[in-house]
């Protein structure tokens, strides 16, 4: 019956799939991965290497409430532990997915492409019945998801689109687009834009160009700012506009930092008044904020960001970048749990979108969290009412 009913589901999400049977044998997990953190900030390392502690007994434990609850076994596919927010997702997944009775293999595979393929290949091997992936790299994971879709498994993209495959059933994220026109926004509000003489010099960056939702974060911000540039109110001196331009290899810190050491010393250096960074998340912007600390000695623009990282809010608070976007982790996982819980009873995902997200191969069902922006008046409420961090964490 159940296995009647994930066919139908599976088939129903991705039309043309043909099930001859579902689930998979269960088989000894695997130890989570322990993947060197070369975290930047010390909070990251400590989050990291709490994760990867966890993995290893929560595995045991898992393993044990899988008898006993018969849930099954659940891969999860992080890119780094290089960022703060893949710690929180993996480890609230995991803590979720054991609490509701499944076993969990959690791998983090250090923003390497190889290595994450190679992940998800034992994942299918060993007797996961069920994936839940945030992708690297968005388009090249369509290989080895040939093999999931052989075996029957489910797959849930989880936060970044998994592009030209047919083997995603779901996909689950904060509104991408949202993100970005919330970021825009603020920046249109902040130097009211639609009052204001001008004319206001901003500089955009953006995050990786293999990531799916780094055109959704741009696409959004740049709907709301472009008509301003062709008004000539907002003046990118750098000449840098395009998302191939703008875009931050692997959402580096360094990478956007460097990239704006070169833009204040050819266009800022002389006094000019640099009045907004849009930067796309709070890696970038912590690299845009390090840079103009080093470099520039003007009125401190407006900075946006995303995320709420522990570095990106003590910087908030500090007056150093302006707001963020918050996507509260713990939303994101539970819903993927209730997605995956209802997948693995033989059910149907819960879904609030069936139209936006084409991957390629067809528009993939997928549930959007809302997004918020946080900045200095609502970041405690945000933040630390909602039990998200301890207040000393950000002092
Ligand atoms: C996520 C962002 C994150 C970025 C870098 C994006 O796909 O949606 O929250 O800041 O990746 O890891």
């Amino acid at each position: 019956m159940k296995k009647k009913l994930l066919c139908m589901l599976m088939a129903t999400a991705m039309t043309a799939t043909l099930l001859a049977g579902c689930g998979g044998g269960s088989s000894a997990g695997t130890d989570s991965a322990a993947e060197p953190t070369t975290d930047n900030t010390a909070a990251a390392d400590t989050a990291a290497a709490d994760t990867a502690a966890d993995d290893t007994a929560a595995d045991d434990m898992a393993a044990a409430d899988t008898t006993a609850a018969g849930g099954g076994k659940v891969g999860v596919a992080m890119p780094t532990k290089d960022l703060q927010r893949w710690n929180q997702d993996g480890s609230n997944m995991q803590a979720e997915l054991e609490a509701a009775g499944y076993e969990v293999d959690l791998q983090y595979a250090a923003n390497d492409i190889a290595t994450q393929v190679s992940q998800i290949e034992n994942m299918i091997n060993s007797g996961c019945q069920l994936l839940v992936i945030a992708s690297i790299d968005g388009d090249s994971l369509g290989t080895v998801l040939e093999q999931a879709k052989e075996k029957e498994i489910p797959v849930i993209a989880y936060d970044r689109l998994i592009m030209n495959s047919d083997a995603v059933s779901y996909y689950a994220t904060f509104d991408n687009y949202m993100v970005g026109t919330k970021q825009g926004e603020y920046i249109r509000d902040q130097l009211d834009l639609d009052n204001a003489a001008g004319p206001f010099n901003i500089e955009l960056v953006t995050g990786d160009p293999g990531d799916n939702n780094a055109r959704y974060f741009f696409g959004g911000a740049m709907d709301v700012l472009q008509p301003y540039i062709d008004a000539g109110k907002l003046v990118v001196k750098s000449g840098q506009t395009d998302f191939e331009t703008v875009a931050t290899a692997n959402w580096s810190t360094e990478t956007a930092q460097a990239r704006m050491d070169a833009i204040i010393s050819a266009n800022y250096a002389d006094g000019t008044k640099l009045d907004a960074v849009l930067c796309s998340n709070d890696s970038t912007a912590l690299g845009v904020e390090n840079s103009l600390e080093a470099n520039y000695t003007g009125d401190w623009p407006i900075i946006t960001g995303q995320d709420c990282d522990i570095a990106n809010v003590k910087n908030m608070i500090a007056g150093k970048q302006s707001m963020s976007i918050f996507k509260d982790t713990r939303t994101l996982a539970s819903k993927v749990v209730e997605m995956v819980d209802a997948i693995m009873k033989g059910g149907e995902a819960p879904v609030n979108d069936t139209e936006t997200y084409d991957n390629g191969k067809g528009v993939v069902p997928s549930y959007l969290c809302e997004p918020v922006f946080a900045d200095v008046n609502n970041y405690k409420e945000l933040l630390v009412d909602s039990g998200y961090y301890a207040e000393s964490d950000l002092q």
